[in-house]
């Protein structure tokens, strides 16, 4: 079963008003606390840090204050694709949106206790130092770590990507092969369940969890169907919203060696033409965006709506 040791200790902090750094007798201004976006799913390669990237930009290109924390410190993807951003600047003299962003190494003690002790305080400083940030985006590993479990902890909004295919969908559940009723959550749904438990008990907060099916495939419009309507039989018994997901498209896998994300194609580019499919892939990340209702995004094209 999902436990972080002193969960609780560790959710008390986030939610205190924020007073980090000042004299006791300074007056304390009580800020918000900024609201955490991870990205889980024990499966590799479902597209978590591609969609973690392209978040974080989306974010940023509304103004927002956000870091990137990467808990995956072996494979350092979400890290990797913002170097090759801050390269790809460098190298075409152009600025482009950048986050506070944050690697939360993996402990080499050998004691387990100990190594859990002192990953949980590598965590916990990286979120005191951008506790007045409005936006915290954390990219978790393909796998079950400690550093894992305690982001889940932690998390406000929690996006799975899902690859498009029966193969994935045993994360959320064990599924009958015949008829695809649901026979038992899986280890995954399990965690978020435990998880969200913690922050109700805890802070009286909740976890707004958010399945999205990923290289989604224009061609099996059977099997394409089929995966939807488990899916939304899935989403009220296991407790999470649907977005609508990515299509497979080679410029997903395109955009990470120069760090760029579908919203700043144009950047740097002068008379770059965006093709149908780049037009339809940016739509899908901002359908994304709207579905993930996260506070205080989109306001301003509502704020200019509402001026027209
Ligand atoms: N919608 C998509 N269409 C095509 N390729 C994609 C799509 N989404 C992700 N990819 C590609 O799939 C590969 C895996 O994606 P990504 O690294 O984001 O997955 P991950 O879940 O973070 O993997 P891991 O569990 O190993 O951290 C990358 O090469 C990425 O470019
Ligand atoms: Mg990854």
């Amino acid at each position: 079963m999902f436990k972080v040791a002193n969960q609780q200790d560790l959710s008390q902090r986030l939610n205190k008003p924020r007073s980090f750094g000042l004299h006791p007798d300074q007056p304390k201004t009580p800020k918000k606390r900024p609201h955490i976006i991870v990205l889980g799913n024990e499966k590799g390669g479902s597209g978590k840090s591609t969609t973690a990237m392209h978040v974080v930009v989306s974010l940023l290109r509304q103004g927002k204050k956000v870091a990137a924390i990467d808990l995956d410190s072996r494979q350092r993807s979400l890290t990797r694709y913002l170097e090759n951003r801050r390269e790809w600047c460098e190298r075409n003299n152009i600025d482009l949106p950048f986050p506070k962003s944050f690697v939360a190494e993996r402990s080499d003690l050998n004691n387990v206790q100990e190594a859990q002790a002192q990953e949980r305080e590598t965590f916990e400083a990286i979120l005191d130092t951008v506790s007045s940030f409005d936006f915290i985006v954390i990219d978790s590993p393909g796998s079950d770590t400690y550093l894992s479990r305690v982001g889940h902890s932690v998390a406000d909004t929690l996006i799975t990507p899902l690859n498009d295919s029966f193969v994935d969908f045993d994360l959320l559940a064990e599924i009958d092969p015949d008829s695809f009723e649901v026979k038992a959550p899986s280890l995954y749904s399990e965690l978020v369940w435990e998880s969200r438990k913690n922050r109700a008990m805890n802070e009286r907060a909740s976890i707004d969890w958010i399945v999205m099916r990923n290289r989604i495939s224009s061609l099996d419009a059977k099997n394409k169907r089929r995966l939807g309507e488990v899916l939304s039989a899935l989403a009220p018994r296991i407790g999470f919203r649907i977005a609508p997901g990515f299509g497979e498209r080679v410029i997903f896998r395109e955009l990470f060696p120069s760090g760029k994300t579908l919203m700043d194609l144009a950047e740097g580019n002068p008379g770059f033409r965006m093709s149908m499919s780049h037009v339809a892939a940016r739509q899908e990340v901002r359908d994304l965006m709207t579905t993930l209702k996260l506070p205080g995004f989109g306001e301003q094209e509502e704020q200019q709506e509402m001026e027209a």
